[in-house]
């Protein structure tokens, strides 16, 4: 945490080159939003109220996202370059005083701990501003550091507007800068927008700095991946692939087994317990929790769910927004959706599909089965076949099955519908009333044999 600093993202642009709808910094890279992951770095130096998103372009949508995470909007009606969009924060940051973090939100690979160095760099040079820049093999696009003979920063030219030899220089500007907060404010007003873009570009603070006779420095990084800028989709993809690499490594360390860890997809905000397995190709994603000791089979999808310890998920299974306790087991090739709930020790087997269902503990339904809007209690056994009939065209119905039933293969259940504890339906049956505790029920119509038929006529 740094006690004088202030961040502001920079986070109002369309993002024309990612050629799509949705504004650049919703668009998700390890399973956040480009502009979540620059404010939670932020929030690993500064606290909520002292961190700020410039909105502009979908500003509604991409607020939403600011306030989830606690922290301050401010808006920029049109979108006139970086340069603007700082000054439209005047009047919130100006009163801050200290020191300005400044950072484009399409940055989702810098770590809080490269933000600080960049805040101690500043502080150390006594400089009116500090910019993290890079070398790397192909600099297209990016903003280029001029610098001095004494190595200090002298400009930054950005890429349309550089000239053969400047765009020759390697080092470029990651977009992310720290500035004396009363440096910044007393000179910001001369930004002009004299370039062939129009725009106010905060890259000109340097140039204009220096005219004053300040000095700004440089904080250099070798790892030059940690500033890739999203402008297109490649791009995106490339960070993706990053964060993936990243998220997976930290979980070996922290004591996960990931078979084939480059072919698993795991959200920045999974957490996973020890001695877990994660086959290839699985993918969990959103606010997954998974205890100890559990397993995610191959090409499995787990997403917002809960599993407790010794789970196991079997290959080619598909669980999303659900529950499943201790040492509860499903597929290969099952579906769990929209509030499943297996407790302790249940299993559901292949193509078992449970939506807004409850399995009690040690219940079982090995194979072939739909079971929605259901209730079922401990220790009951749904045969291959048995499928809840839940919606009748209009409305959904619920079926209570109670603990130590019986449900015989194929059945039908009609909801709504109770069938009783320790009830016993027939396999074959359409049932659409109520089972007694303990009866028989069969509902099917009875065999007829036709002695000697084959032989007629
Ligand atoms: C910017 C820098 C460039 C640097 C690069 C690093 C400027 C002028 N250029 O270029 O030197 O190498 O980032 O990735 O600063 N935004 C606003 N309001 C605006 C315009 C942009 O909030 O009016 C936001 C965008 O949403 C985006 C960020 O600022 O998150 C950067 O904008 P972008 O257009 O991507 O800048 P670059 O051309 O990449
Ligand atoms: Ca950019």
């Amino acid at each position: 945490m740094l006690n004088d600093a202030a961040v502001v993202i920079l986070a109002a642009g369309q993002g024309t080159r990612m050629k799509s709808r949705i504004a650049k910094v919703l668009h998700r890279a390890g399973g956040k939003p480009l502009v979540r992951h620059a404010i939670d770095a932020a929030l690993e130096i500064a606290p909520p109220e002292r961190v700020f998103v410039v909105v502009g372009y979908q500003a509604e949508e991409v607020r939403a996202e600011v306030e989830a995470a606690g922290v301050q909007s401010i808006h920029q009606t049109e979108q006139l370059g970086t340069g603007h969009a700082v000054m439209c924060g005047e009047r919130q940051l100006a009163e801050l005083g200290g020191r300005l973090i400044v950072f484009v939100g399409d940055c989702p690979l810098i770590r809080a701990g490269t933000l600080e160095q960049l805040a101690e760099t500043q502080k150390e040079s006594h400089a009116a501003a500090a910019v993290i820049t890079t070398e790397v093999d192909d600099p297209t696009g990016y903003g280029r550091i001029i610098r001095l003979a004494d190595h200090s920063v002298l400009e930054i030219i950005e890429h349309k507007d550089a000239t053969p030899e400047q765009r020759a220089v390697r080092e470029i500007n990651s977009g992310i800068l720290c500035f004396d907060a009363d440096s910044l404010w007393r000179h910001i007003h001369q930004l002009q927008p004299d370039n062939p873009a129009r725009e106010y570009y905060l890259t000109d603070m340097v140039a204009i700095l220096n005219l004053a006779g300040l000095h700004v420095t440089a904080l250099k990084i070798p790892d030059s991946g940690e500033l890739l800028g999203i402008n297109n989709r490649m791009e995106l993809a490339q960070a993706d692939r990053i964060l993936r690499a990243r998220k997976v490594r930290q979980l070996m360390l922290d004591g996960v087994t990931i078979e084939k860890p480059e072919t698993v997809t795991i959200d920045a905000d999974v957490r996973i317990g020890i001695d877990t397995t994660i086959g290839p190709f699985a993918q969990i994603t959103g606010e997954t929790t998974i205890g100890e000791n559990c397993r995610v089979g191959a090409c499995s999808i787990v997403h917002g769910s809960q599993l407790g310890d010794g789970v196991e998920v079997f290959p080619f299974t598909m669980v999303s927004d659900s529950k499943l306790d201790a040492n509860s087991q499903v597929g290969p090739y099952a579906r769990l959706r929209m509030e499943a709930h297996l407790a302790e020790r249940a299993h559901v087997g292949n193509f078992v599909e449970l939506k807004k269902t409850e399995m009690g503990a040690g219940s079982k339904s090995m194979h072939l089965a739909y079971l929605g809007d259901s209730t079922i209690g401990e220790k009951v056994n749904i045969g291959a076949g048995t499928i809840t009939c839940n919606y009748d065209g209009q409305k959904k119905h619920a079926t209570v099955i109670g603990g130590g039933a019986f449900v015989g293969s194929n059945s039908t259940l009609i909801a709504p519908l109770e069938i009783g504890e320790g009830a016993y339906i027939a396999a074959g049956s359409v049932i659409n009333q109520t089972v007694p505790p303990n009866a028989l029920a069969i509902g099917r119509s009875r065999q007829v044999n036709k002695e000697g038929w084959k032989k007629r006529g």
